[in-house]
């Protein structure tokens, strides 16, 4: 459990080879209570990712990123942004679901990935990105941004504009040839569901859906 990186294919020809040795991944403690590692889904041509925390209950049992409610809110917003769904890759930082069982064991309560699970995880989001050379990252949320540049990173703070991502100049060696995308940061859509003021914060998620979608032009 000393990390993912001894677990990614050396030179790996496509996302399914990865997510096929993803399956078996134990490079954290995390692949024991969850069901299964749930991997990144979308075209190989996709020139847009979208990167969430790490799967919730329903990914769990279902081994497919955001087919949740929270899933089904992004779905929408990405729509409503115009986005292709054709050209947009899913994943998340985390690829295993971390709960806490409710005292009667009937509920799974998700928990917040740490740093040390995050770093462990962190080689199958690298070698998704190296593989698929996306034109636009979408950070959904703290998690996936602190992930892509740094445990500063705030989503209030970068949010709303659309940057070069220093991938390489941040941690050469997880992204070093992968130069050319451009971030976004949001708030994830679990934020939205769970708000008072959810229809201001879904108007908000979408408005910078459109920012990553008008970089895609
Ligand atoms: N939340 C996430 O961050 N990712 C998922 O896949 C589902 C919910
Ligand atoms: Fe491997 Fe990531 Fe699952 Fe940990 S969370 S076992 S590093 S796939």
């Amino acid at each position: 459990e000393q990390g993912a990186q001894r677990y990614v294919p050396d030179g790996a020809a496509s996302i399914g080879e990865l997510r096929e040795a993803a399956a078996g991944c134990r490079g954290c403690h995390l692949y024991r209570d969850a069901t299964q590692t749930v991997f990144g889904a979308g075209p190989a041509h996709a020139r847009v990712v979208l990167i969430g925390e790490q799967p919730g209950d329903v990914e769990d049992r279902r081994g497919a990123p955001f087919v949740g409610p929270a899933g089904k809110l992004l779905d929408r917003a990405v729509e409503q942004a115009g986005l292709d769904r054709a050209d947009a890759y899913v994943t998340n930082v985390v690829k295993h679901f971390k709960f806490k069982s409710t005292d009667t064991g009937k509920r799974r309560i998700h928990q917040n990935p740490n740093r040390a699970e995050m770093t462990a995880c962190m080689p199958w989001l690298a070698a998704e990105l190296h593989l698929l050379r996306p034109r636009v990252l979408v950070a959904l949320g703290g998690t996936a941004l602190k992930a892509l540049l740094g445990p500063s990173a705030t989503v209030s703070g970068a949010r709303g504009v659309l940057m070069p991502w220093p991938g390489a100049a941040y941690q050469p060696e997880l992204f070093a040839a992968d130069g050319a995308a451009q971030l976004l940061a949001t708030i994830h859509p679990s934020a939205v569901l769970r708000a008072v003021d959810r229809d201001a914060l879904y108007e908000g998620l979408v408005a910078d859906l459109r920012l990553a979608v008008a970089a895609l032009r």
